[in-house]
């Protein structure tokens, strides 16, 4: 193993967000350690696309497991803990809202006992979220807006949320919070929408599939390039002081202008082939959210870089070529 400066540990390495940090902690000279759930099937395929799987240190665990933490901490000497696993698709929240509290609500927890217990002088960062303000009280969401979750998922990311600023204040752990607005990529999980959207019109101009079933398309969301994103969460745990950021883009868009984009790239009119489909209704909606970035932008010198435009591009070229292989 290449000696290194420092050394990170990140749960949750296999999904979008862990596989883009890593590649960005690896580049600035990181030992990078992965928490690596067993599943049945292969999940290690976005650490191959960014040519980095033999490159990070995979340490097998599980969040609602802490003695698998605690020895995550030790084996890792991590002085760096981002706790990016969750179970993160809000729509599952509702079937699973027990699994969903456990993983990403106590999960967090256990996180940050396995910090205090093994390395308190760790600095640590929580994957908060947009969702956790849910039902909106204020027209821009910033660090100081009330939360009002309304999926499972938001109740569980709140508790995880909170506890980070609880352990930051109970013992003076350098524990950050972002609050991270929806952020999309060509490794984004086919169940979200965006990459649902992206890959249907792949497929769709490819000729192997017909329509686009999709639920409530005027819903509105403030999405921004994952690669971006990943930069602010380091950024939080290079300041002297821990402490919560909104990371957004600061515009928001529909469901439905996002696939006209998309469509549009491939000279497609997505009101031919989107069919409303109840089943992709949620029992309780957020319908709109709109992030403002001035605390990032001020404290941080972040500003989300790529635009909804270029990124849909770079999602329907990367299905294009994706479903042209298969
Ligand atoms: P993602 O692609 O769904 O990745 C989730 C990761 O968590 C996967 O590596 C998954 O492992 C792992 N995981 C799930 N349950 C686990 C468990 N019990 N033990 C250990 N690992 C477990 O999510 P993402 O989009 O990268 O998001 C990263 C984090 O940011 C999540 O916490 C999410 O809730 C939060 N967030 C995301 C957004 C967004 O727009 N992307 C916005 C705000 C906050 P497997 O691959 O083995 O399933
Ligand atoms: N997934 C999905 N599938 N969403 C649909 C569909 C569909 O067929 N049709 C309409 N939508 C609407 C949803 O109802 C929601 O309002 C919006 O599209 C976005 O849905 P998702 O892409 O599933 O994302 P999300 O906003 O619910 O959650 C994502 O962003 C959160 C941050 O705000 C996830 O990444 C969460 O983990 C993250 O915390």
């Amino acid at each position: 193993m290449k000696l290194a400066a420092k050394s990170a540990l990140i749960t949750g390495i296999t999904g979008q967000d862990g596989a883009y940090l890593a590649k960005f902690l690896l580049d600035k000279g990181y030992t990078v350690h992965g928490l690596h759930a067993r599943r049945a099937s292969d999940t290690l395929w976005r650490l191959r696309h960014l040519g980095i799987a033999n490159d990070v240190n995979l340490i097998e665990g599980d969040l609602t497991d802490l003695s698998s933490l605690i020895r995550a901490m030790e084996k890792s000497a991590a002085t760096e803990v981002y706790n990016l696993a969750a179970q993160s698709f809000v729509a599952t929240s509702w079937e699973q809202p027990i699994l969903t509290a456990n993983a990403t609500g106590v999960g967090a927890l256990n996180v940050l006992e396995a910090v205090r217990l093994v390395n308190p002088k760790a600095r640590f960062y929580q994957a908060s979220t947009s969702e956790m303000f849910g039902l909106i009280q204020e027209a821009m969401q910033s660090e100081s807006t009330p939360f009002y979750p309304r999926s499972p998922y938001g109740v569980a990311k709140l508790f995880g949320h909170w506890m980070t600023i609880n352990y930051r204040e109970s013992f003076g752990l350098h524990a950050s919070s972002g609050i991270l607005f929806n952020h999309e990529s060509p490794l984004r999980g086919i169940e979200f929408v965006t990459r649902k959207v992206t890959d249907a019109v792949a497929r769709i101009k490819q000729g192997k599939q017909k329509e686009l079933r999709l639920g409530n398309i005027d819903a509105k969301r403030d999405w921004g390039f994952a690669g971006d994103y990943v930069e602010a969460m380091w950024l939080m745990l290079q300041q002297d002081a821990a402490d919560d950021y909104v990371i957004a883009t600061g515009k928001t868009t529909t469901v439905r202008d996002m696939c006209q984009l998309a469509f549009a790239h491939v000279g497609l009119k997505y009101e031919d082939y989107v069919v409303i489909d109840p089943k992709f209704y949620r029992p309780a909606e957020v319908e709109v959210l709109l992030g403002n970035p001035a605390k990032a932008k001020a404290k941080l010198d972040w500003v989300a870089k790529t635009d909804l435009q270029t990124l849909m591009t770079m999602m329907v070229e990367a299905d294009m070529a994706r479903v042209s292989r298969e």
